[in-house]
């Protein structure tokens, strides 16, 4: 069986709240497989830009298509439906939980049982346990997290529970990950392993990947294109290498991060 992967077509979208444009007329497509980097000073609209997709915003003009497909409109599990799973900014875990039981949220989440069966493992969502609990093996591989999957999600470091976070994520099976500031208050140490692991999902998980990041350079030393968001607008999308040698990003960014753009081992060619 072949799937569908088309990708995901942003056209003229924008996000208006009151008299602030989150978002103007921007344009982006995000090619499957590839690792797009969305970057922007504090406030650029990265967020809104994955609420727009995910169908927790409605954004006020433009289009978001894919697969021929019009998502925007669509209900956030509609959307999730279609094969788009996100992280949040800010941690969304059950603490109680281990991480193996979190991420089995997740699936349980795609069959559509909801977490209260799930959790009294009762009905359909019990007699599919199993066959979710050997799902979720190559998952929690994927993410290093096998070593830990027994422990609870909130007696682990941040940057694991924000690991824990996207093996959940992808337990929905996505074509398309979304993930808002996964390094944000990780170690050096995490965001090394967050680049490994996000080449990972790319290069074995069959699905490409929407990064939106502070740590400009983790970005572009994982994305394969970058697309740089300044007030709500979409100012280019490129190689990292090209994006971080124009001017306007280097602009963008004055007085915030100059280090940030201080980029060592780009390829140039
Ligand atoms: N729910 C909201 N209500 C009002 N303004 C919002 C809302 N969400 C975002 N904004 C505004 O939209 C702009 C972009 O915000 P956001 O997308 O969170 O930026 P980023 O994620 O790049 O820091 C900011 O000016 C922010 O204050
Ligand atoms: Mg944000």
């Amino acid at each position: 069986m072949t799937v569908d992967r088309g990708p995901l077509v942003i056209e003229d979208l924008a996000l208006q709240f009151g008299g602030v444009a989150a978002l103007r007329n921007v344009s982006v497509t995000h090619e499957p497989d590839e690792v797009l980097g969305v970057i922007g000073p504090n406030g650029a609209g990265k967020t809104s830009l994955i609420n727009c997709i995910t169908g927790i915003y409605r954004p006020t003009s433009g289009r978001i298509e894919r697969n021929g497909q019009r998502l925007d409109g669509l209900r956030p599990e509609a959307i999730v439906a279609t094969g788009i799973a996100r992280t949040f900014q800010h941690n969304q875990l059950c603490g109680q939980l281990t991480v193996r039981e979190n991420v089995l949220l997740g699936c349980h989440r795609r069959l559509g049982y909801g977490m209260v069966k799930a959790a009294l493992r009762i009905g359909p969502a019990w007699r599919a346990e199993s066959r979710l609990r050997a799902e979720v093996g190559p998952i929690l591989e994927l993410l290093g997290l096998a070593d830990i999957a027994d422990d609870r999600a909130d007696s682990l470091p941040y940057g694991l529970q924000k690991r824990t976070e996207m093996a959940r994520a992808l337990a929905l099976r996505p074509q398309v990950l979304l993930l808002d500031e996964p390094a944000a208050g990780t170690s050096d140490e995490d965001r090394e392993s967050l680049v490994a692991i996000i080449r990972r999902i790319r290069d074995h998980g069959s699905c490409s990947v929407l990064l939106i990041e502070h740590d400009v350079r983790m970005v572009m030393e994982v994305s394969d294109r970058v697309a740089v968001l300044d007030w709500g607008e979409c100012l280019m999308v490129d190689r990292p290498a090209v994006v971080a040698a124009d001017e306007r990003v280097v602009a963008a960014y004055l007085g915030v991060d100059e280090d940030a753009l201080e980029l060592p081992d780009l390829e140039t060619s």
